[in-house]
This record gives C-alpha cells, structure tokens and sequence, in this order.
C-alpha cells in the first residue's frame, strides 16, 4: 500500500438492542445449562433486538455515533457498506435504506456479504476506494439480527448468537497510521458447514423450507471449530508478514467473539497476555458481522488504545471466509 494515502479509523459507535437474553432464560427454553454454555463457548448472555426492530435500526444508532465521534455530518459521507447476513430485505440494501435514513445523499451505498468476516473485508474494501482517491471516506457497519435466523428449539445453536452493531468511519490520516496490511480469504468447499439453506434462488422459501427449518442457521459447529483455529492463526501471521510487523509488537488483538476457546487458542499461538486481548463474547456472544467493530469500539470506549498502538483484527465465518488486518491506531 506504500505510495498511496494513509486510512485509518476517524470515528466509531456502536449499538446493542436493550433485552437481554441469559443462559438461565435459555435453560427454560432448550435442554442446555449455564455451565455447558459458560465452559464451551465463554459466553453468559446476550443481547436480543426487539420486535420492531431490524437489522437497519441497530445499524442506524451505531451508525449516528460513528458519525458523532467522526464530528461529521452524514451529507459529508462519500460511501456506506453494510456488512451482514441478515438484511432487512434481499432488496433494497440495507446500506441504501441507512442512507436515506442518515440523509447521506451522496454516499454510494451496498451490503457486503461474507458473514462474520465481512466487517474486516468491507474495511478492506473501502480503505482501498479511499486510497486510490475515488473516495476520501466512509461508514463501515457491521451489523446483525442472528435472533431472526436462528431456531430456539436447536440447543447446538441457539446459545451461541446475538445482535448488534458496530460502525467505524474511516478516511485520510496522518502517514505511519491507519491500515498497514490486509489478509481476505476464502475457502468455498466449506460454505455447507455453515449456511441457511432456504429463501434464496436456489431453494425459494416455501411451506416446505419452512418445515425443513432451511430459514434457520444450519452450523457444523465442530468442523467449523477447527476451520476457525486454523485459519485465526494462519491469517494474523500472514497479516502481521504483510504489515512488517512482528506479533510481539501486537498492542491490541481484536479476535472475532464466537468463543473463547478459538480466541484462546490464538493467543496462545501469538503468545499474548490477556491484556492485550478484547473479550466481550460472555456479554453480546457471537453477533456475526458485528462482533469485531463492537469489541473494537468497546476497546476504545474503554481507552485501550493509544495513538500509534497497533491493532490486529481477525475474524471467520460462514462462507467459508476469514479476514485480518493490522491497523497503526
Ligand atoms: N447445551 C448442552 N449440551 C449441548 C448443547 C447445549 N447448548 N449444545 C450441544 N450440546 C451437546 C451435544 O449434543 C453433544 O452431545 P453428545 O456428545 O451427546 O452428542 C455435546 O454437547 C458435545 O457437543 P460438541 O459439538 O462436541 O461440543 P463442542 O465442544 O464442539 O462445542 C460448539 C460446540 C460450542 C458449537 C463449538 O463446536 C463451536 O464453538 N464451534 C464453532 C462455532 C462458530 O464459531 N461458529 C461461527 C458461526 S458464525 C456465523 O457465520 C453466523
């Protein structure tokens, strides 16, 4: 990336819908209990969108507060991309309804689908508009309602998701800072390991997708574990080589929170204190495309980060997919 213009974070927010769903409140739903779900996956409750609400109402309040801690006004923005998998609707986007909502009537406006990695690939996508010049900034929103694809009666899954939203704004910043490296991948053989299978043009949505449960999240939780060991370690080395970076110089690692047993076993790969590590699955658990920007907006509320720190994000998810950055904050 070197000749071209820094880009980096100028502004972030984030939002979680106020109900709160325990692992005690699940027990009275599906045979599971809070040890089970505590000792496998780290995660103790999460956060649950209310009926009215949708995956654009989380991402529009996460979406106003980048905007705010940006100091900028929505007319000001050049693009917005939505990273999610559960959209309002196949279409209109749910960028485009967040822009009419917003009043950002220049900005150009997708979604970006590559599930729980697709904050980190949208950041990747926008850095690149912005480096080259056609664009001098963005929003970037991952944002989604798991609670509407996922089938309460199915202990395998219904424990692990939640909703939310987080959202950065990204333009120029001073050289040395803002996005140094990024690693994308993807590994299509594995997308039936985790999927929903109904509604799309392959499988439209009928009385029978309904009663086959294909408008729910399939998961293979075990085989996705190990793609997701895997693939954590492999991406934040090839990011860190990419970035010139070596993983003792890591300030802040920024994991996608879909289980603590994945994120431990990355830092024990990197060889990291827990410090420099964000977790917060045990409150909102796995919120798909909004996990990384909420644990990475968290850490800033939080002041964890200091100007020059450097940042690694890595996330995976269905698709299958992976992505990583490393970010000089
Ligand atoms: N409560 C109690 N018991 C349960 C529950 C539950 N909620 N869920 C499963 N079990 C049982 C299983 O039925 C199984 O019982 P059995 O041995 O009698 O068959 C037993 O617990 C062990 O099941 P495993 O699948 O071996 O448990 P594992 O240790 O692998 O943990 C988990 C399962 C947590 C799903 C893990 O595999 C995992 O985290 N996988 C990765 C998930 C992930 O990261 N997904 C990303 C999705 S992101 C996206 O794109 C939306």
């Amino acid at each position: 990336m070197n000749g071209l213009r820094a880009v980096g974070i100028i502004g972030t927010g984030k939002y979680v819908p106020e109900k709160i769903l325990t692992n005690s409140d699940l027990e009275k739903i599906v045979d599971t209990n809070d040890e089970w779900i505590v000792s496998r996956t780290g995660i103790k409750e999460r956060h649950i969108a209310a009926p009215e609400q949708a995956t654009s109402d989380l991402a529009y309040e996460a979406a106003i507060k980048a905007l705010e801690s940006a100091g900028m006004t929505a007319e000001e923005l050049d693009l917005i991309i939505v990273a999610t998998v559960t959209p309002d609707t196949f279409f209109p986007s749910t960028a485009c309804i967040i822009q009419e909502k917003l009043g950002a009537k220049r900005a150009a406006a997708f979604d970006l689908s590559a599930a729980c990695s697709g904050f980190v690939y949208s950041l990747a996508t926008a850095t690149n508009f912005i480096k080259t010049g056609m664009y001098n900034n963005a929003l970037i929103i991952g944002a989604d309602c798991l609670s509407r694809i996922t089938d309460y009666t199915d202990r395998n899954t219904c424990v692990l998701f939640g909703d939310g939203a987080g959202a950065v704004v990204i333009g120029e910043v001073p050289e040395g800072r803002g996005f140094l490296s990024f690693d994308l991948g993807a590994e299509g053989s594995g997308g039936p390991l985790l999927n929903l299978a109904g509604g799309g043009s392959r499988l439209p949505s009928s009385p029978q997708t309904i009663e086959d449960k294909k408008h729910f999240i399939y998961m293979n939780g075990r085989e996705v574990f190990k793609f997701a060991v895997r693939v954590m370690g492999s991406a934040t080395e090839a990011v860190l080589t990419k970035a010139g970076k070596t993983k003792e110089e890591i300030d802040l690692f920024v994991p996608h929170q879909a289980n603590i047993r994945i994120i431990q076993s990355a830092m024990n790969r990197l060889d990291l204190p827990p410090e420099k590590c964000v977790i917060n699955v045990d409150k909102y658990a796995n919120t798909s495309a909004a996990s990384i920007p909420l644990a990475l907006v968290e850490a800033a509320e939080q002041n964890r980060m200091k100007e020059g720190d450097t940042v690694l994000m890595v996330g995976f998810g269905g698709g299958l997919t992976w992505g990583a950055c490393v970010l000089v904050w």
